[in-house]
């Protein structure tokens, strides 16, 4: 209700109060709505006394509803809705679903989350909503599948999260009406939110790809946080790329992030500046996460590992990128588990509903040891037992960086982040898991692929052979979409 001029929508302080939190009162529950309510309704009605005093006892009784529901815990509140559900009291198919997919085990007790995963079919999305699960924490997905590359490799990331239970709903972050379904299902405790548009040079062929998913999602996203009771703890990923053409080493949080070499990169920077302004007004809890080159099963096949691994299976060549004076590029690659284990931490540390400013933090997530790209060809040579062509070319530029490397002191310090896992091991791990993925089985005969075995140990002893057509397909759509970054 307006009465004439009496509320400021423009931002005197009491609409969009400095402290932060306080916005929410509408359905959150404090004095201050009380203050509020009386001041406007006590302006409008004041020639009619009787009016007052019953318009009065019932801001009383709302506020006094709300702080009711303000002091029920989310546990409690979870029971509540699910209830209501149960009783037919709102929801379809699609919302008990969500609801029962975000429920904590009971195991979990207090520490018990409710996430919510964005990007959830995607590489890390579907690793982290998995070890969320395994620790017994409510998990709802969402994710749209897109084609950015093979969508089947999505989907089957979504057949294994809904194997463990997890509920991942289709759609677009960017669209409000999708997440007032999702939050108005479950209440959410978390939001961990990896929807974005990755790689480096797709932004040369679809630049509104990238304004879409990383900076209109994200304000649609902040847009629900903000008005969801009770109020989710946002912990994101940013990007190593925002270091841009830095040049000092190791890679620090405090340096500046004002030079980025792509457009991805800069929608990263522009998220974080998002994500602070959204804490700084309206109290919510943010944790900016910038990841360096994560690698891994189920990785992403844009990526020079994942592609590199394809090529030299099918003995294609590889396209090795050399810097600037013939520099080999480096990268801080990242093993998976170890970043889902930083994710874990962030938001386990997240700071909810405490007064005064709301946190805002921002944390590297690397290996901190970078790895040139002929090192990583040789790792890749040595577990799959095939020799690489390659084809060493310049750096176009292109929005790929030299080098990163960073230093992870303060996710040391205040998640307990430490990294386990060198390139080696990793790529053991992730060559594994491609080819049992891929359907390749290990033989002693000549490979098809006609590349050379190289190296020693049972790895370098076999061949690998193509078993189904079916296989061969997705190779093909992965080959049309291949060598789209190293990030
Ligand atoms: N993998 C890395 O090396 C790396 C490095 C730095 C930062 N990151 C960031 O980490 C996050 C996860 O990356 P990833 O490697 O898992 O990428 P990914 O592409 O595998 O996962 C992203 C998922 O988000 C989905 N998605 C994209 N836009 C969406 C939208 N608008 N609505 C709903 N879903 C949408 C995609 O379908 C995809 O499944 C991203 O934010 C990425 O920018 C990744």
């Amino acid at each position: 209700m307006r009465c004439g001029g009496d509320v400021d929508v423009d931002g005197d302080g009491d609409v969009f109060p400095s402290t932060p939190g306080k916005l929410k009162t509408w359905s959150g529950g404090s004095s201050a709505i009380s203050r509020h309510h009386v001041g406007v309704v006590h302006r409008c009605f004041a020639s009619t006394s009787t009016l007052f005093l019953w318009a009065l006892l019932l801001v009383a009784l709302t506020a006094s509803y709300l702080s009711f529901a303000g002091l029920v815990d989310t546990s409690s509140r979870y029971l509540l809705l699910s209830a209501s559900r149960a009783r037919g009291g709102g929801g379809g198919g699609w919302e008990r679903r969500v609801g029962e997919s975000a429920r904590p085990g009971a195991h979990r007790g207090a520490r018990g989350l409710s996430v919510l995963v964005t990007g959830a079919a995607g590489f890390v999305g579907s690793h982290a909503a998995l070890a969320l699960r395994r620790r017994g924490d409510g998990v709802v997905g969402v994710d749209n599948f897109n084609a950015y590359y093979d969508p089947s490799l999505k989907r089957a990331r979504g057949a294994l999260l809904a194997s463990h239970g997890v509920f991942v709903a289709e759609g677009d972050v960017a669209d409000p009406g999708l997440l007032a379904r999702l939050f108005g299902a479950a209440p959410f405790t978390h939001v961990l939110h990896l929807a974005a548009q990755a790689g480096v040079r797709y932004a040369m062929e679809n630049p509104s790809s990238y304004v879409h998913s990383n900076v209109a999602a994200l304000v649609a996203l902040l847009e629900a946080c903000r008005g969801a009771e009770p109020r989710p703890a946002l912990v994101w990923a940013s990007s190593s790329s925002v270091y841009g053409l830095n040049e000092k080493v190791p890679f620090a949080e405090s340096d500046p992030t004002d030079r980025p070499a792509s457009l991805y990169a800069a929608t990263k920077k522009a998220g974080e500046a998002i994500t602070h302004a959204y804490s700084h007004i309206y109290g919510i809890s943010v944790t900016g996460l910038r990841f360096f080159t994560v690698y891994g099963p189920w990785g992403r096949p844009d990526m020079a590992y994942f592609a590199f691994t394809r090529n030299i299976l099918q003995g294609k060549p590889i396209t090795v990128y050399r810097g600037r004076g013939g520099v080999d590029l480096a990268r801080d690659f990242t093993y998976i588990d170890d970043v889902v284990r930083g994710c874990l931490a962030a938001l386990d540390t997240a700071r909810r509903g405490e007064r005064g400013p709301a946190q805002y933090r921002i944390y590297n997530l690397g290996n901190t040891a970078p790895v040139t790209v002929p090192r990583l060809v040789y790792l890749l040579e040595k577990h799959l037992g095939v020799r690489a062509r390659r084809r060493v070319v310049d750096m176009p530029g292109n929005g790929d960086v030299p080098f990163t490397h960073a230093d992870v002191a303060r996710a040391r310090a205040d998640l307990g982040y430490r990294p386990r896992t060198n390139l080696d091991a990793g790529l053991k791990k992730f060559v594994k898991w491609y080819l049992s993925y891929y359907g390749y089985s290990s033989s002693s005969s000549s490979s098809s692929s006609g590349g050379r075995v190289v190296g020693g140990g049972a790895a370098a002893a076999t061949t690998t052979t193509m078993t189904t057509t079916e296989n061969k397909q997705q190779q093909q759509q992965q080959q049309q979409k291949q060598n789209r970054g190293l990030r």
